[in-house]
């Protein structure tokens, strides 16, 4: 099974990936976490210039970068682990790039669902977990660390990322959106009652 987290910078995705890779094993699943962009050898490399503050970098060539990372990671780690029987949780995956190149970007969120669809070769999540936040928390969250070039964007760049994951979720049917600002506790029981039926 196929899981993505997705949502702003600072909504606490990582946090609950991290609790469900916990609570997976534990019931003796067999379960794997990557992140996006990254988690292979050229998805790190290709990381390192997406997030670099120095460099700069036309959205096109942006969004390729991204879709390249992806389709890299869809062949090497999350086809294989899916074909062994493995839960595959990503932090971040396609909807990302509808979301922040799509929507904040304006590349246009039809075009880049079908880059996406070419990139994955049609491997999509069977959830995505949305966890919202209104942009002043994510501002609020983000502005204690060292800020990359995404999060770097400001508010009217975040609220047009919100509105696209929104957008999302009103047309999607594997689309889960949860409110970010109940407890990590909250959120993550409301996580694990529409993971059950799959355990
Ligand atoms: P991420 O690693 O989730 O950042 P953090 O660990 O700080 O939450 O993602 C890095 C940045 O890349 C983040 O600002 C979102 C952005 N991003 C896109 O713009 N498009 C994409 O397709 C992906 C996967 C991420």
């Amino acid at each position: 099974m196929f899981i993505a987290f997705e949502g702003l910078d600072g909504c606490g995705k990582s946090t609950q990936l991290d609790l469900l890779f916990q609570y997976l094993k534990t019931a003796g699943k067999k379960v794997i976490k990557v992140r996006e962009p990254g988690s292979t050898e050229i998805g790190e490399k290709i990381r390192a210039i997406l997030l670099d503050r120095n460099l700069n970098i036309n959205e096109r060539t942006e969004l390729l970068l991204f879709l390249a990372s992806r389709a890299q990671l869809v062949e090497e780690i999350i086809k294989p682990a899916l074909n062994e029987g493995y839960f595959v949780l990503v932090d971040r995956f396609a909807d990302s790039s509808v979301a922040y190149q799509g929507g904040a970007r304006n590349l246009g969120i039809e075009n880049v669902e079908f880059l996406n669809t070419f990139a994955t070769n049609n491997i999509f999540p069977d959830l995505v977990f949305f966890i919202d936040i209104p942009v002043e928390i994510a501002l609020k969250r983000i502005s204690k660390k060292n800020k990359d070039r995404l999060e770097n964007e400001g508010k009217a760049f975040l609220e047009k990322v919100r509105n696209s994951y929104l957008y999302l979720s009103n047309k999607r049917e594997n689309f889960i959106t949860i409110n970010g600002e109940k407890t990590v506790e909250e959120i993550f029981e409301e996580i694990k009652s529409h993971i059950q039926k799959f355990i």
